[in-house]
């Protein structure tokens, strides 16, 4: 009501609330290479473009005569009680979308000032300790690549610990790099190297594996760095993360039902459902038309949500199909790049906006109201 109304008043909001019109603003401010990373997917980026279109083909059916003037979009998440169902996906470089190259702390800030989670990415041009520092009061999940070496990920762990992280959120489908054509064809990353592995960089059993200074030798460290990947986790590894934090732990890339049930049943506390917003693999089904299976297999393990999220409507329809949380990833690093934290801020407040008008208009004044009616699938002509 406040953005919209403001709006009508005359007070136009600085940036796009819409995400279209944001993407064509980010791709005038970022340079090609940079665009290209932010935007690109794997293959012919079939399945990114599945994953916003799918959002077409559900919709949720309005109720009326219900008093909706008071919404709750409140959630339970972890023993956290949190303002709004949604949060930053983590994505790794952040750093190339902020002028002054610190993204991590900015949308810890954004994190801050929203009550919006972040998840911040391994892959951080700011170290962990600063990440969380910078986020006050806000909530912070540490979002970890598993390093091969049991140590260090257990030194990444801890200090994530000590950050005062809320939850481990562990990807699994990126133990390799998915085949994304940008980057063999237009990305260029010279401000990559070394800034991006600070979490690497800093950690005390990294130095230990590399045996001298980062300083000393750059490119030895970054080649040490490359050799600690390449091994994918598997269900037999799950025992060991649980040993290795008090954290509650969310599996990253959870499509299948089976998988969820597996997950919960070794003891998860939150199935993460989301394709890396089809950067890993093309080809696959929309996200969003896995996630009933996977909320159905989950049983009352919170799921969350991400992969082709671009407004409030869209969050609304995988709220209504269970996601307990949802994840934007694209949408706010476009944000950052435009408009730093405000940006970042913007963003996230132009698609609760959105949501809340929505529940508003269709008479949800809860999100268990929103889940109860559910989506229907939409009837298309011929
Ligand atoms: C990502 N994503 C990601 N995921 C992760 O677990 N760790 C990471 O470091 C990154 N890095 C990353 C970089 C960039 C530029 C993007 C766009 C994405 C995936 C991310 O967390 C999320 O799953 C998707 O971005 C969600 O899809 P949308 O909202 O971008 O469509």
């Amino acid at each position: 009501n406040e953005i919209y109304g403001a709006g009508l008043q005359g007070v136009r909001p600085k940036w796009p609330v819409d995400f279209k019109t944001l993407e064509a603003r980010a791709t005038a401010a970022m340079s090609p290479d940079l665009l290209s990373y932010v935007q690109g997917g794997c293959g012919d980026e079939f399945t990114q473009r599945r994953n916003a279109d799918a959002f077409h083909d559900w919709g949720v059916v309005p109720r009326m005569m219900v008093d909706a003037s008071k919404r709750d979009l409140s959630i339970e998440l972890f023993g956290l009680k949190l303002p709004t169902p949604l949060f930053m996906s983590p994505i790794g470089v952040i750093g190339m979308c902020a002028q002054d190259g610190h993204g991590d702390i900015a949308t810890a800030v954004a994190a801050q000032r929203t009550g919006v989670p972040v998840m911040a990415s391994t892959l951080a041009n700011d170290p962990i300790e600063k990440v969380g520092a910078a986020l006050g009061d806000g909530v912070g999940f540490f979002q970890l690549y598993t390093p091969k070496d049991r140590d260090l990920a257990e030194s990444l762990i801890r200090r994530a610990e000590t950050a005062g992280f809320k939850a481990l959120v562990v990807t699994l489908d990126t133990w390799v790099t998915g085949w994304r054509p940008r980057d063999l064809n237009d990305a260029n990353f010279p401000q990559l190297r070394g800034h991006v592995l600070q979490n690497y960089f800093t950690d005390p059993r990294f130095l230990e594996i590399l045996g001298k200074p980062v300083a000393e030798d750059p490119a030895t460290a970054i080649r040490t760095w490359g050799g600690l990947f390449g091994k994918t986790l598997t269900w037999e590894d799950l025992a060991w993360l649980r040993s290795a934090t008090k954290l509650p732990i969310v599996l990253k890339g959870i499509c299948h039902p089976d998988d969820a049930r597996r997950a919960v049943d070794l003891g998860v506390d939150g199935v993460f459902c989301s394709n890396h917003g089809g950067r890993q693999a093309n080809g696959g089904i929309a996200a969003i038309d896995l996630l009933e299976d996977v909320v159905t297999a989950s049983g009352n393990t919170p799921v969350l949500f991400d992969s082709g999220v671009r407004s409030g409507s869209d969050a609304a329809k995988a709220l209504a199909m269970g996601a307990r949380a949802v994840g934007i990833g694209r949408p706010y690093a476009y944000g950052l790049a435009i408009g730093g934290v405000d940006g970042v801020v913007h963003v996230l407040r132009s698609i609760l906006a959105e949501l809340d008008l929505l529940m508003a208009v269709d008479g949800f004044p809860t999100l268990a109201a929103l889940r109860d009616a559910g989506v229907r699938p939409v009837r298309r002509a011929g």
